[in-house]
């Protein structure tokens, strides 16, 4: 069973193209991964998937919804971390939790939640005061309080340590065996090999490879997926 379905998307800014015709689609308790360069468009497609930005242009079907048209319907089925994400400087990490539990119909327990991620002792803790690998474990939280069928989590262990990084990929594995379907965008591909099922490498707007990790290792016709991803994307340096 597909959760997501994505169609010919393409998304502008302005006059500049962001998406410019992705199709792509994530089957039920996959780990899909989405890797490219910094502007590729890799957070304008989790975007428009989460009906956060209306597409311009393609079919987009998340949980047979339509993300934009649906996405009242959709919000109460999906979790998003997204990557440039803010909350009030002096809401308190117990607070957000129980706040945004309140916004479902059916929430996740928020405070198993923060035991999990180890956020208990910093219940009481503002926001402002996090470091950013706690504010990144918060968002992660936050992302799975609605007890969602599919998760988007854009750069998620970017500036985790690296035992909170291990830890991460532990519970992403978890949400897979529960049959949640994540979609995780990354540069890590240590990260991407370890974890996941599918990988779609995205450049200038455009799916330049798509397969497990096994399969662009030798599209790539390399030793490694990282050395996969230079020959790929046209990005190495040596
Ligand atoms: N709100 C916006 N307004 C104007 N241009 C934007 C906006 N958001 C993204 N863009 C542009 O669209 C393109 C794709 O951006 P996007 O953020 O989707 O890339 P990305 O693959 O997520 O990059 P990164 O790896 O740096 O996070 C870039 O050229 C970016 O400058
Ligand atoms: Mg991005």
């Amino acid at each position: 069973m597909k959760v997501i379905e994505i169609d010919g998307l393409s998304k502008s800014y302005k006059n500049r193209k962001a998406v410019d015709g992705i199709s792509l689609t994530v089957a039920k308790g996959e780990i899909f991964g989405i890797a490219g360069p910094n502007g590729a468009g890799k957070t304008t497609i989790v975007e428009c998937a989460s009906g956060l930005r209306r597409r311009d242009g393609g079919t987009l079907r998340v949980l047979g919804l339509d993300p934009w048209n649906d996405r009242r319907a959709l919000l109460q089925r999906i979790g998003v971390q997204l990557q440039e994400a803010a909350l009030p400087d002096a809401i308190k990490v117990g607070e957000a939790l129980r706040m945004y539990a309140s916004f479902y119909d059916r929430p996740a327990d928020w405070r198993k939640l923060m035991d999990e991620w180890g956020l208990a002792d910093k219940e009481r803790a503002g926001f402002a005061g996090l470091s950013g690998g706690w504010k990144q474990r918060l968002f992660i939280a936050l992302a799975l309080v609605g007890d969602p069928e599919v998760v988007f989590l854009d750069e998620l262990t970017t500036g985790l340590d690296p035992s909170a990084r291990r830890m991460t990929w532990g519970l992403i594995r978890d949400m897979r065996d529960r049959g949640i379907s994540v979609v995780l965008v990354t540069h890590f591909m240590d990260e991407a090999e370890a974890l996941c099922d599918r990988i779609a490498i995205v450049g200038e707007g455009r799916v330049i490879a798509e397969g497990s990790p096994r399969e662009l290792t030798a599209a790539g016709k390399s030793a490694s997926l990282e050395d996969a991803y230079f020959a790929l994307t046209g990005g190495g340096t040596e």
